[in-house]
């Protein structure tokens, strides 16, 4: 039987993921903060088939991070797949910057995948296989207005799964870096609609990172005809027409999170 680990679980891509690997009759390690909801999802995925284990705390502390890599080491031995897709995102104008924002979003989006990065790879690297799926953004191919932060926490992450794909080779662990577009989550519940090209729905977007993870492709992009646009076309765009292009999306912003202060805590 498989074992999985998704951090951030309790909603969005997380979840579904979860629920599809459950039908699959997977082991599903799933990490989350809001306790209450990690239950609700466990039990949705053992209904479904799946063999869950709910580790409630943040990716972002190590501590956390390492305890809960323990409790799957002692209950299952090591992970097949660890797909690290906790992650966090808001709107800062630059008029507003803020450094606490970036520290908040790196906090969760790029320290957290190092923290399972360095528990996990050892245990696979020594087994001679396994799966890490990183689940970075198409934001992070060039910046975008109001999300400085999310877009370059997303650039660093797409750097740091490829560079850690590079230094794996030829060990039998597979790095696979996941860009989506839009996808129906808590995360884009926030957006503005009129902002959201080619917004999918959450099953649909799911399945197409599950089927680039069980592919093992190092680089999972979607949905056409967006994501070429943005993976290969962006890229390569003038700074005059990219400024050009995007600008207009910057009437719209993020609503905040419910909480104050935008974060459920780090
Ligand atoms: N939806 C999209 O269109 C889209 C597009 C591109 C990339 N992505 C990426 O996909 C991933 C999932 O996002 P989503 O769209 O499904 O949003 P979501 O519904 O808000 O889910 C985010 C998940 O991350 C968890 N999380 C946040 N901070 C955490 C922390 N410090 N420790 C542990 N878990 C944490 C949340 O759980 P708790 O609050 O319970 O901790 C939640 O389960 C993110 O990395 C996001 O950047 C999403």
């Amino acid at each position: 039987m498989r074992r999985v680990l998704i951090t951030g679980a309790t909603s969005g891509l997380g979840r579904e993921m979860a629920l599809q690997l459950a039908r699959q009759g997977c082991r599903l390690a799933l990490t989350g903060r809001r306790a209450d909801r990690l239950a609700a999802v466990a039990a949705e995925a053992r209904a479904a088939g799946g063999d869950p284990l709910p580790l409630a705390g943040s990716v972002s502390d190590p501590a956390d991070v390492r305890r809960h890599y323990a409790e799957i080491r002692e209950k299952w031995g090591g992970l097949d797949w660890a797909i690290l897709n906790a992650g966090v995102g808001d709107s800062k104008n630059a008029l507003e910057f803020s450094a606490e924002n970036y520290r908040w979003t790196f906090a969760t989006n790029v320290f957290g995948a190092a923290n399972w990065l360095e528990a996990v790879l050892p245990g696979m690297v020594a087994a001679g296989s396994g799966v890490v799926a990183g689940i970075s953004s198409l934001a992070g191919m060039r910046g975008l207005p109001n999300s400085g932060s999310y877009c370059a926490s997303k650039a660093a992450l797409t750097a740091m799964l490829e560079s850690t794909r590079i230094d794996l080779r030829g060990t039998g662990v597979s790095v696979v870096t996941v860009c989506p577009g839009f996808v129906k989550s808590e995360l884009t519940d926030r957006n503005d609609p009129r902002k959201m090209l080619f917004l999918m729905e959450t099953p649909a977007g799911v399945r197409c990172i599950l089927d680039g993870i069980a592919q093992r492709r190092p680089f999972v992009h979607f949905p056409w005809p967006l994501s070429p646009v943005m993976a290969h076309i962006a890229p390569v765009v003038p700074c005059w027409l990219w400024d050009l292009a995007v600008s207009p999306f910057g009437r719209y912003r993020k609503k905040p999170y419910a909480e104050p202060g935008g974060a459920r805590g780090h």
